[in-house]
């Protein structure tokens, strides 16, 4: 694959990868939520652009499906400039991200996703096309190597990443906004569920919303994606009306709970219980006891259940809590007693 094919494939990935791009608001006053780093982008943006000057680089994170590109393309709209997508892992060497910022047009954006896994050394390309939008090229070998410096456009870097803590502080340090998204209140998801309902056209009550809302573990991805399944039982079971019972019923269907947990939460979960006491249990033993990889567990699955108070982090591990077990139907002192006898 040549850079530009490589350009291109992330860029569709990002689109199929994300929800339906036609959901996605394309303005800050469309988009539902984050309210204060809404507010703050407004006045970083405006400032930017009555100076004539690009706007600062921008670091967005938190857990999976909360916006980051939906953001990334909404700056740029708001900036009136073109967007250029791409992720760390498709940034294999340096010559790839020299011809990616050579190409951008003045005051441009480029979004880099999971920023926190490019490499080490092009990641060196980007501190001085950050700091100083320069380029250091270094020609020839040996004594004889000279280094050369290129101006690059100024622009703006949009960085996403589920794991801010996995960036090393040189590239932390280089964003002059670094904003955390934060999971969404039930009635912010009950406008977004009601707003893509109308995009999607079908028919939703305000309590069908928020039956949807409320099981969309505080994420707008989530909550699409049930939307449009639960369309689908409308469509065929209920005159293409989503009411509250109709939404509770395909929801039930889907196997997704009141509090929005899932197969494999609900999985994670028990295994906690059943097979380690409750905890504490380490990350590395619980993801091979339940067959998952230890960063979606990190990053998809324990943000939520911590949010909702049924999973801890300690030192010695990860701890299931009495909430939990409740919600599940488990008799953790019974389960507790059980295992002690063994
Ligand atoms: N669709 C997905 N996320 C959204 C948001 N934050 N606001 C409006 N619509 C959305």
């Amino acid at each position: 694959m040549d850079e530009r094919e490589r350009i291109i494939s992330t860029q569709m990935h990002n689109e199929d990868d994300a929800q339906d791009n036609t959901l996605r608001p394309r303005t800050l006053t469309d988009y539902i939520g984050q309210t204060k780093l809404k507010e703050n982008l407004r006045i970083f943006i405006e400032a930017a652009r009555i100076r004539g000057d690009s706007l600062d680089h921008v670091l967005l994170y938190g857990p999976p499906g909360l916006g980051k590109t939906t953001l990334s393309q909404i700056i740029a709209a708001e900036l009136g400039v073109n967007l250029r997508a791409t992720s760390g892992p498709a940034i294999e060497r340096p010559g790839d991200l020299a011809a990616i910022l050579t190409n951008l047009a003045p005051f441009d954006v480029l979004f880099i996703d999971e920023i926190h896994r490019l490499n080490r050394t092009v990641e060196e390309v980007l501190y001085p096309a950050m700091e100083d939008f320069a380029l250091d090229i270094i020609i020839g070998k040996g004594p004889s190597a000279r280094s050369l410096r290129l101006d690059l456009a100024p622009f703006t870097l949009v960085g996403a990443t589920t794991r801010a803590g996995a960036l090393s502080s040189p590239l932390r340090d280089r964003f002059g906004v670094v904003a955390r998204l934060e999971f969404y209140q039930d009635h912010e998801l009950q406008e977004i569920v009601t707003r893509a309902a109308k995009i999607l056209q079908v028919d939703i009550d305000p309590q069908g919303a928020l039956t949807i809302a409320k099981s969309a573990r505080g994420t707008p991805r989530v909550a699409n994606r049930l939307l449009k399944r639960v369309r689908d039982f409308a469509q065929v079971k209920a005159d293409n009306i989503i009411t509250q019972e109709v939404a509770r019923w395909a929801l039930q269907k889907l196997e997704v709970d009141i509090l929005g947990l899932d197969e494999v939460d609900r999985h994670l979960l028990r295994t906690m219980v059943e097979k380690f006491a409750g905890g504490p249990v380490g990350l590395d033993t619980l993801a091979a006891a339940i067959s998952e990889e230890t960063e979606t567990i990190e990053d998809v699955y324990e943000p939520y259940l911590m949010q909702i108070g049924f999973l801890q982090r300690t030192p010695r591990g990860r701890i299931v809590t009495p909430q939990a077990c409740r919600h599940l139907g488990i008799d953790f002192q019974a389960n507790n007693d059980q295992n002690s006898l063994w």
